[in-house]
């Protein structure tokens, strides 16, 4: 393989890191660059493992800067660019729509435009990666898979910022000929996830026997995916994909909130020497996010017929291994659960 010039954008989030990781230490001959705004979502805590890699390089700098990321790429000429820098929470976004409009799409056009204004001239050998989500598809009734031909549908602020985004990428490619790739992936869990998602805000409230906010009647359901199977799978497109195509990345574990919540309980009872049932009493139903989609199911059935990508490992295994890694590094929970965490936490859920 030669070297290149790989720019990954949000490396510091929960799904860049492990990216970022994936490739320095599988491609040694790459330079990876990382850039990421270090939002209260970054953090570089993340990736102590590989920062002295000699092919590795972090950029403290905002997608949405359009001058400097004009400059950067002018610098670094980037052969290749996979893009997760993000806001990423749906909750957030319904409290915060336009900070949303300005990360998801205008970091988009930023880096799809200084990329542009680059390689215009000879595409060849030049790949941007778009890395997008399965909630731009909407929501699914009790039946059904969401394909690469589903009809975009996004219902929250979150949704419709990438959805925005995945058209605009698709539009260059239209339009200037540049090589693209989309993969929209379902939900994620795994080490380093921040604690405002489902999974890791329970496992923290468990930790601390705090109430457990189910939202509505804990009835929706999503599709869980293993991070680092995510990471193989970017890997796989990145190197592998067809330009223009989009992969659509899931889990085939489909799982209602409500019954998720349960197995968790019961599996961070026996963690804690806690009798069964105990966390099961911490469930406490909240009311409803606005606009919650009932149910995101992925049918995985492209990558996996033609990249040959399949999850290596199962629900069962990858939550036990998310729940050692949040026993292993409680320092880690403790630094992102203190400071403004606590502000955001008291608004959110200040009747839970
Ligand atoms: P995250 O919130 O954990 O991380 C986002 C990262 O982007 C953070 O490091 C943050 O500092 C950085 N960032 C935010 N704004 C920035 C800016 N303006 N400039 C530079 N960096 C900025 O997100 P995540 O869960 O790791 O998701 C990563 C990507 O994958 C997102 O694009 C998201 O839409 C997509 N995705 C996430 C999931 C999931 O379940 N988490 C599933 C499918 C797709
Ligand atoms: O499907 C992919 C998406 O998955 C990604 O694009 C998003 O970035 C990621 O955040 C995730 O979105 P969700 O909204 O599905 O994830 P979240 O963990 O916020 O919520 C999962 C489910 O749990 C959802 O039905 C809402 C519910 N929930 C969530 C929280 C935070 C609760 O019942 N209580 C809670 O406190």
């Amino acid at each position: 393989m030669d070297s290149k010039n790989i720019l990954i954008t949000g490396g510091a989030g929960f799904i860049g890191s492990h990216v970022v990781r994936l490739f320095v230490n599988t491609y040694p001959e790459y330079r990876i660059f990382n850039l990421d705004a270090l939002t209260y979502a970054g953090n570089l805590e993340n990736l102590k493992d590989i920062q002295e890699k000699p092919n590795y390089t972090f950029v403290h700098g905002d997608i949405t800067d359009i001058d400097f990321i004009k400059n950067l790429f002018c610098e670094h000429r980037f052969d290749g660019v996979i893009h997760l820098a993000a806001e990423s929470h749906v909750d957030r976004s319904i409290t915060d729509p336009l900070a949303f409009a300005k990360t998801n799409i205008l970091g988009t056009m930023s880096l799809l435009n200084a990329f542009k204004e680059l390689w215009q001239d000879n595409w060849e050998g030049k790949r941007f990666y778009h890395v997008s989500t399965d909630e731009v598809y909407g929501t699914l009734g009790e039946t059904g898979l969401f394909t690469e031909e589903t009809s975009y549908d996004p219902n929250s602020p979150y949704s419709a910022s990438k959805a925005s985004s995945d058209h605009f990428v698709r539009a260059y490619a239209e339009t200037y000929g540049m090589p693209i790739v989309i993969s929209n992936c379902s939900n994620n869990y795994g080490p380093n996830h921040f604690p405002e998602k489902l999974i890791p805000l329970f496992i923290n409230n468990i930790i601390n026997e705090k109430p457990l906010p189910v939202y509505g009647d804990g009835n929706y359901t999503r599709d869980w995916l293993y991070v680092i199977d995510h990471a193989r799978a970017i890997d796989l497109v990145f190197h592998k994909g067809e330009n223009r195509e989009t992969y659509n990345i899931g889990g085939f574990n489909e799982w209602k909130n409500i019954d998720l919540v349960k197995l968790l309980c019961k599996l961070m009872d026996a963690k804690l020497g806690r009798e069964e049932g105990a966390s099961e009493k911490l469930i406490t139903y909240v009311k409803d996010r606005p606009g919650h989609d009932l149910r995101y199911a992925i049918d995985a059935s492209k990558i996996n017929r033609e990249l040959g990508w399949k999850p290596s490992v199962t629900f069962e295994e990858g939550l036990a291994k998310t729940i050692d890694w949040y026993f292993d590094n409680k320092e880690w929970l403790h630094n992102v659960t203190t400071g403004t965490y606590q502000e955001y936490y008291d608004k959110q859920y200040q009747n839970a």
